[in-house]
């Protein structure tokens, strides 16, 4: 640009300015903005060539290049705001979601498997007589593991296992995520424990949302687990047996599911089990009640003397069966998904092709 064409410069940016009044986008706005002021924009190169002058003429025309400089920024941070505001707006129309449209045209809306497998279970165990009882996600120590008579140094306490969470509870201990819905057992035997004493039954199920830091094919950060337990004067093994008989035809439904009682350990029950299902597997299907394989399904087992203890219950007068089952883990064996994963991806095809209609 040359120095001795002041006024043509200023001619030039006068008809640029009454330009970028009009301009409706912003990228030709950024267009501009280069073209005026980029690092070879006209007011660069004319700013530059004033190296050459010296004197009062320089800070002269200095002085007047700047304010037409200014001029034109304040312009054009105006125009961005105010084309900025008109995009949002535009995009917020069209993003707009009619919450009053009818719904009889959405044909994607489908019940997730857990969702449906979680409605099953409870179902075919209010029929039992048990009551839904829930509790939170969040919970101290003493709840999760201490009351349950997980000791201090069990493995499952450890941090690879649990999510523990900043919150502390009243004896500033973190506080966990559960890690399992047994923790339920403890709040409802705590807050029954006057009709317990008595002898009275209670039967209690709870299911929900738990949190363990695992994630694989079969393993899931964030699984369902369902609680179930009945308490009572009379409670023996033989109803803990029967009941999960009972459970298991009416969930696979078939008239027959043998089960396999394998002694195992949990430090809230005693004696445990781990529960195996026959099934055979014919073109990757796993039929249940049938064939001679075994496959764990869940744990149960008679409820100790030390949680009673722990929740204020006399152990001499009550005893209890308690069972805990992983829902994916149903779900997965009753309607044959492989990978849980599936469950948790979010993706709008697999709730088409796997989701239930009520
Ligand atoms: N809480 C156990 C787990 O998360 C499952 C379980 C096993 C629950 C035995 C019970 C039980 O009530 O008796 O692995």
């Amino acid at each position: 640009m040359d120095v001795g064409k002041n006024q043509d410069i200023k001619n030039v940016i006068q008809n640029e300015i009454v330009k970028i009044k009009k301009i409706d986008n912003l990228t030709n706005l950024e267009n501009s903005k280069i073209f005026l002021l980029g690092k070879n924009g006209i007011i660069t190169e004319f700013m530059k060539s004033l190296a050459k002058l010296n004197g009062d003429e320089k800070k002269e025309k200095a002085a007047d290049i700047n304010i037409i400089k200014n001029e034109v920024l304040d312009l054009i941070s105006l125009k961005k705001t105010e084309l900025e505001e008109i995009e949002l707006n535009k995009k917020l129309a069209k993003e707009k979601i009619d919450v009053s449209l009818p719904i009889y045209n959405i044909k994607v809306g489908s019940i997730h498997p857990i969702s449906h497998t979680i409605y099953e279970v409870k179902n075919i165990l209010k029929n039992l007589g048990f009551e839904v009882a829930s509790g939170n996600d969040i919970q101290s120590q003493w709840f999760n593991f201490t009351a349950l008579n997980i000791k201090e140094d069990h493995p499952a306490r450890m941090m690879h296992d649990t999510f523990y969470v900043n919150n502390r509870d009243e004896n500033g201990e973190n506080m966990v995520l559960r890690t399992h819905t047994s923790c339920v057992q403890i709040s409802e035997l705590l807050k029954n424990q006057e009709i317990i004493n008595t002898g009275a039954d209670l039967k209690r199920i709870s299911v929900g949302k738990t949190y363990r830091s695992d994630s694989d094919a079969t393993h899931s950060p964030m699984f369902h687990q369902l609680e179930g337990f009945y308490v009572g004067a009379d409670v023996s093994l033989s109803h803990l047996k029967s009941y999960l008989m009972e459970f298991c035809k009416q969930f696979f439904e078939v008239d027959n599911v043998p089960l396999r009682f394998r002694p195992s350990y949990f430090p809230f029950t005693e004696p445990s089990f781990e529960v195996d299902i026959q099934y055979r597997k014919q073109d990757n299907i796993i039929k249940v009640g049938e064939g001679d394989l075994w496959l764990e399904i869940l744990g149960c087992g008679m409820v100790s003397p030390y949680v009673f203890k722990n929740c204020g219950i006399n152990s001499d007068r009550v005893y209890g069966f308690a069972f805990g089952v992983g829902i994916e883990r149903l779900a997965m064996l009753k309607y044959g998904f492989s990978d849980l994963r599936k469950f948790y991806a979010g993706d709008v095809e697999f709730l088409k092709n796997y989701g239930f209609k009520k």
